[in-house]
């Protein structure tokens, strides 16, 4: 099977199976969307098929949920969870402050949601998602359908006096546009280059309208970054180490409890 894959997807697939091996027995568990995800979900399923592993997970998105429930695994919503312990996600950039795009599958508002309701994230993506700086993938916006394009004016307005390199805004799906799980449209605002994220995530969210942007700052805390040949790195933001492992670790037992808490 695997090696039916193309490169990136085996290096999605190598960082989503090694991080599924994180989730410990009784973990409440947080589910991301994306095909990166996808993989640790199937991940996921198996150990709990296999093992008997007990979680609950909270989905990010109506295609995670089916997913996880035909998987086997245990699905609640984020309130009957209340708190979980993990959240495992997927991202389209990643930068060496561990800040991120996400929402090129357009869940980002249930995913920043259920990221920031967990004790930890840990991010698996190819190496090919990491950058030095973000900007390069369109960052996406949701925001309410009821007077959309006043918002989408006060957007390239607010993005005059941001440091980003371009400012071409686009309704995803055009002439029929994508529509969220919250039943929201999403603006994709081509920046090229941000030069201060943290600012600019404040900003956005202060424009009436918006119900959440795709940049995810301070939440990350763990990457795990996959490679074409299955070698894996796994970087910790808060003790600063990172540990690289052999393509076969990528299904194999936890190695990695040095880096947790
Ligand atoms: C969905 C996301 C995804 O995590 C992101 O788009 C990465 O997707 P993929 O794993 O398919 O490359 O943010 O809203």
């Amino acid at each position: 099977m695997t090696t039916e894959l193309s490169p990136i997807d085996r290096a999605k697939r190598a960082a989503a199976r090694r991080a599924a091996e994180f989730i410990e027995d009784g973990m409440r568990v947080g589910l991301g969307t994306g095909s990166t995800a996808a993989f640790m979900v199937a991940r996921l399923g198996e150990r709990v098929r296999e093992t008997g592993l007990r979680v609950t997970a909270v989905p990010t998105s109506n295609r995670t949920a089916a997913m996880a429930k035909e998987e086997g695994i245990r699905v609640v919503t984020l309130e009957e969870a209340g708190w979980l312990d993990l959240t495992i996600d997927g991202a389209d950039e990643f930068d060496p402050d561990f800040a991120l795009i996400k929402g090129g599958g357009g869940a980002h508002l249930q995913e920043k949601i259920v990221a920031t309701a967990s004790d930890r994230m840990i991010v698996i993506a190819d190496a090919a998602k990491g950058v030095a700086q973000l900007g390069a993938f369109p960052l996406p916006v949701e925001v309410i359908r009821f007077g959309w394009q006043a918002t989408q004016r006060l957007l390239a307005e607010l993005l005059e006096g941001q440091d980003v390199l371009g400012r071409e805004i686009t309704l995803r799906g055009g002439d029929k546009p994508f529509v969220t799980d919250e039943g929201n449209f999403i603006l994709d605002l081509h920046l090229k280059r941000i030069g201060n994220p943290g600012t600019l995530a404040l900003a956005l969210n202060q424009v009436p309208g918006v119900v959440e942007n795709g940049l995810f700052m301070d939440i990350c805390d763990v990457v795990v970054v996959g490679h074409g040949d299955g070698r894996i790195e796994i970087r910790d933001r808060n003790s600063g180490r990172v540990i690289t492992e052999p393509a076969d670790a990528a299904t194999g037992d936890n190695a990695f409890s040095g880096l947790k808490g």
